[in-house]
């Protein structure tokens, strides 16, 4: 199925946020409105120590359980880490990867990405890969270049079948949490980008069906100009996803595009 062809996928990135009584109450309620979003694909990423706590409140329903991150080994001494393998029995289907936050809080380097990128896949987890530009690198034309790199890198080493449980999402790091929202058409033009450098490396029928998810300040009010565009296939929400009506909200209004188009 083409990336276009199924119903938007929306994640959300809970970051270091919510107690556990507050983790469990998000997700009933996201379970509660879970048969309006019946045709996308919902995946929750709650801090590690709420995991467990979340996957028993989604047992049952067809939202999908994910981490913020893991480490490349499966095991061993690494103290303060967490292994692809503990994630799965803790219940996890996705991982994310690379998120800028990482990248920018904690070093961690093109190099780690395609570490921990190649630990998920070998863990049966579904990673979802995060590029993105800082300001400086929009502003002064190194956008491209910028993902490019990310890219190589970061996905090197991989067989074409291996990608096919890879979620990509394009989040300009000057857009996350700043409340500005990369245009549709900035958006756009870069996902386009992303989905040509896919379609150069494994072929196009893989690239037509890759998932490209945008991130960065996604909210109800601008999730359906975004997903109006042909390569944004759904939203990886950070803030927004916090609040349950503002997370229906989103994947309500990339429904509404989605409708639309069918
Ligand atoms: P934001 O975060 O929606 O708060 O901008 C997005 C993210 O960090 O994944």
């Amino acid at each position: 199925m083409a990336g276009r062809d199924r119903g938007p996928f929306i994640a959300g990135n809970w970051k270091m946020n919510l107690t556990l009584p507050e983790a469990r109450g998000l997700a009933q309620k996201i379970v509660e409105a879970g048969a309006e979003l019946r045709e996308s694909t919902i995946v929750l990423f709650p801090p590690f120590t709420a995991l467990a706590a979340v996957g028993g409140t989604l047992a049952g329903s067809a939202i999908g359980l994910g981490a913020q991150d893991l480490f490349w080994e499966d095991q061993g001494a690494y103290t303060g880490e967490v292994s692809g393998p503990m994630l799965k029995e803790a219940g996890c289907a996705y991982v994310l990867i690379g998120h800028s936050e990482r990248r920018q809080v904690f070093g961690e380097t093109d190099e780690t990405v395609n570490r921990k990128l190649g630990a998920a896949l070998r863990s049966g987890l579904s990673p979802i890969v995060c590029v993105g530009e800082v300001l400086a690198e929009r502003e002064s034309g190194r956008t491209i270049e910028r993902i490019d790199a990310q890219l190589a890198a970061g996905l090197r080493g991989f067989a074409p079948e291996d990608l096919e449980r890879v979620v990509l999402a394009y989040e300009p790091v000057w857009a996350i949490g700043t409340g500005k929202t990369a245009s549709p058409g900035q958006a756009e033009e870069v996902h386009a980008h992303v989905r040509r450098r896919l379609e150069e490396r494994y072929g196009k029928d893989r690239a037509s069906c890759a998932i490209i998810l945008y991130g960065g300040s996604v909210k109800p009010a601008n999730s359906y100009p975004l997903f109006k565009e042909k390569n944004i296939d759904g939203f990886l929400v950070g803030g927004a996803s916090l609040d349950a009506g503002g997370f229906v909200g989103i994947a309500g209004e990339a429904l509404r595009a989605y409708r639309e188009e069918k």
